[in-house]
């Protein structure tokens, strides 16, 4: 039963301050303020759970997006990278799954701060999985209309979810705009997160994933067990190769699992 929000009162959701001590105290309260802005949501455990979230229960369910967490966060920080987009050689692979149990698996670090973006702007899909479909807006961030606490829902203190309500028109040219680059700097400057995860489009489908490449560090890889073809793994690789760096790839929906989630992956 997810809990009444605003009613509440502001006060009651406050994030908690963090205190970074490579971080000046002025920019440290400025960040805290930051993320404090952002519209505090609880989310339904059984909305979630009908729709194979799972990441928010510190429980053994979630072990695979825990080991994938750890991992990613460890190369992440050793590289120095902050942006990762998930995607797929083609559609319904797993990628909006993965991307949101593996943000609520980093909601579970208090140390970390994430944002989830969903940058499959022609079909969104992550508010409905999370139950908010209503309640952010990315588009008219990503345009300039709108500022990030006006688009985005914070989960906890300490991860930031912007989805969209419906598709956004001309996606083609707003992923290949000047003007994206830019909002994407503007919200790290402001909310300084560890992490951005990109939601996006199946690779092979669109040409928004190979625009998008040349603004993350890296990309995840989701194939689909009994669907995804060695070929298709190869294509993406040598599509983004000297784009932007395959961190690896996770084989999904596998059938024949132990006690995980059907999940595997490999470098
Ligand atoms: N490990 C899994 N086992 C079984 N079903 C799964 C698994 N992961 C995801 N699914 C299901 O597969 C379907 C597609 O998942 P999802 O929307 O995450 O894929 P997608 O790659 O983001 O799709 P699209 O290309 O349309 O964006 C959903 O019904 C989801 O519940
Ligand atoms: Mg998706």
């Amino acid at each position: 039963m997810p809990l009444p929000t605003e009613a509440q009162g502001p006060g009651k959701f406050k994030a908690k301050p963090r205190f970074n001590p490579q971080r000046s105290v002025q920019e440290n309260i400025r960040i805290n303020a930051a993320w404090d802005s952002i519209r505090r949501i609880d989310l339904d455990p059984v909305h979630l759970e009908q729709h194979r979230i799972i990441g928010h229960l510190a429980q053994s369910e979630a072990l695979a997006f825990d080991m994938m967490r750890t991992r990613l966060l460890q190369h992440m920080r050793d590289q120095g990278w902050r942006r990762v987009a998930i995607t797929s050689p083609t559609a319904q692979c797993g990628k909006s799954t993965v991307a949101l149990n593996l943000a609520l698996s980093l909601q579970r670090e208090p140390e970390t701060r994430t944002v989830l973006l969903d940058m499959d702007l022609r079909r969104p899909s992550l508010g409905q999985m999370m139950g908010a479909s209503g309640d952010c807006d990315l588009g008219p961030f990503l345009t300039g209309e709108a500022r990030f606490d006006e688009s985005a829902v914070r989960v906890g203190e300490n991860l930031a979810v912007a989805a969209n309500r419906k598709p956004v028109a001309d996606a083609a040219k707003l992923i290949g705009g000047s003007y994206l680059p830019l909002s994407l700097r503007a919200l790290e400057d402001t909310y300084a997160p560890d992490l951005m995860i990109f939601d996006t489009p199946p690779m092979l489908l669109t040409h928004d994933v190979m625009t998008l490449a040349k603004h993350v560090d890296c990309v995840l890889l989701v194939a689909g067990a009994e669907v995804t073809t060695p070929k298709q793994i190869d294509q993406c690789e040598r599509d983004l190769a000297g784009q932007t760096q395959m961190l690896g790839v996770i084989l999904n929906k596998c059938r024949h699992h132990g006690p995980g989630y059907g999940y595997g992956t490999y470098d």
